[in-house]
């Protein structure tokens, strides 16, 4: 037997008041329908079919890498007309899975319960017991406890309403029972759509069995309608993200002023400080140190690296025992080797610093390959770009570079030579010398500081 999963996404979204559709909103860094395709993704099915709305082609394009069929519902006249559009893409034995594109946090294992609950004779529906039911399907149970009808809040008397129960739209079923039932759906009802949630008076009218479970935390049902509820869900999904980190031996200085957008991965006794953002995919070793008001995206950082405040690093690999920042930038394809220190006003971008190397102040390095055991002074400069090309600089192993020095790339400068400060350096410079291209110091003993006469106002 063949297990699909249709994901409804055709909403139009308005509350969002957004030109962007809703469920390419972000929720920690992922569109909120990528969320729900991963998680769906988990439970291995045979086809994930999306159902995308009328002017939806931009959900389409922009998640066109998705593993997913993509089904047009040209106008939005219910969730069970949503449904209906997927029919034909599926086998009539096949199980089926209805999923919410705006619900993003559901997770695998509630939805594996509910499935374990669906059988030949039965379907399944997730519910859950809300304090505040307003606005939901209630699921209406006869005397003996048997799921037999579910009612709109639009459609619902006001004993209906009493009911705290609610659907939570999520449901399992057969394709040829679903096909049978969605068959016969009429839109006589308060909203005038056509309502997957009839099917189950229709189920339960044939004397099917209609199973219920609910979700482990309340958060995996709760939709997006609006960005109050979307700022909710983040909170949420990144409180969740922290406590994991924090069981799994990494010190968070808060928890709440901690995101993740991405994929992290970080070894236990690393400590990392407030307002942290990590983006893409980061890994971070064991004995880190991460300091306050820190972005880092893709990077991957060795063991006992100690990252200072206001640091800004992408794209980037950090070798064991590094010390960068405070107020350092790393640029995409920037390799620093074992013990290398970055700091101050530092900017690094395309270039390899090999082991022990640093560069402490106010420096730009690009499009370079700096050597082991290399001292770059403060307010260095490799002028790397001449307005139409960018070009190499490549230092050797040892070299120190005085400070205010300006290599005009392409230059090499050979092992252990010594760059004097102030130095312009636009040819290529042999190992072991001291090169120097200051001007000399001159002094005067004739000349006279200008002095005010009183008889003119420059201010
Ligand atoms: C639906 C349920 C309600 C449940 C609630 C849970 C129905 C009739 N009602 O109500 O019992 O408590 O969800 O949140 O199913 N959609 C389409 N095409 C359409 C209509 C909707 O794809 O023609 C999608 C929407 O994008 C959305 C989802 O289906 O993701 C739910 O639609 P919505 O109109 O928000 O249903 P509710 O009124 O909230
Ligand atoms: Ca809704």
């Amino acid at each position: 037997m063949s297990f699909h999963v249709v994901i409804l996404a055709a909403g139009q979204g308005t509350r969002m008041r957004s030109r962007l559709p809703k469920v390419l909103h972000p929720l920690a860094g992922t569109p909120l329908l990528t969320h729900v395709v991963n998680t769906a993704q988990t439970l291995n099915p045979s086809k994930i079919h999306v159902v995308y709305g009328h002017g939806g082609e931009h959900v389409r394009t922009a998640l066109s890498a998705l593993p997913v069929n993509w089904i047009e519902q040209a106008q939005q006249l219910g969730t069970g007309h949503a449904v209906v559009q997927a029919m034909s893409h599926v086998s009539d034995d096949a199980e089926v899975l209805v999923l919410y594109g705006d619900v993003p946090l559901i997770q695998p294992d509630t939805l594996r319960r509910l499935l374990n609950v669906t059988n030949g004779k039965s379907m399944a529906l997730l519910t859950a017991h809300l304090e505040e039911p307003f606005g939901y399907g209630r699921i209406i149970r006869d005397a003996s406890g048997n799921v037999i009808r579910i009612v709109e809040q639009k459609d619902a008397s006001s004993e209906e309403s009493n009911v705290n129960e609610i659907n939570t739209g999520i449901l399992a079923a057969h394709n040829g029972d679903l096909q049978r039932w969605l068959g016969r759906l009429d839109n006589q009802n308060a909203q005038q759509e056509y309502y997957l949630t009839d099917v189950i008076a229709m189920a339960a009218e044939e004397g099917m069995a209609i199973n219920t479970t609910e979700p482990t935390s309340i958060e995996e049902i709760l939709g997006v309608n609006n960005r109050v509820q979307l700022a909710q869900l983040e909170r949420y999904y990144q409180k969740k993200q922290a406590e994991r980190f924090l069981l799994e031996g990494v010190t968070l200085l808060d928890p709440a002023r901690f995101d993740v957008r991405g994929h992290l991965d970080v070894g236990p006794d690393t400590v990392i400080d407030i307002n942290t953002v990590f983006e893409g995919t980061v890994k971070i070793g064991s004995g880190v140190k991460i300091g306050p008001n820190t972005f880092i995206k893709n990077v991957t950082i060795g063991d006992d690296v100690e990252i200072l405040a206001n640091c800004v690093i992408e794209d980037a690999e950090i070798g064991a025992g590094c010390r960068v920042g405070p107020f350092a930038r790393l640029r995409p394809q920037t390799t620093l080797a074992e013990n290398v220190h970055v700091g101050n006003f530092v900017e690094i971008k395309k270039s390899d610093v090999a082991q022990g190397s640093k560069i402490n102040h106010l420096s730009y390095v690009g499009d370079s390959t700096v050597g082991r055991d290399v001292n770059i002074g403060a307010g260095t400069i490799t002028c790397n770009y001449d307005g139409a090309y960018k070009h190499k600089t490549v230092i050797g192993d040892r070299v120190f570079v005085g400070s205010d020095t300006q290599l005009v790339a392409p230059v090499r400068v050979g092992a252990g030579a010594t760059i004097g400060a102030g130095t312009t350096v636009t040819k290529d410079v042999p190992e072991d010398v001291l090169v120097i291209s200051r001007v000399p110091q001159r002094i005067s003993t004739s000349w006279n500081r200008p002095k005010k006469t009183g008889e003119r106002n420059d201010g």
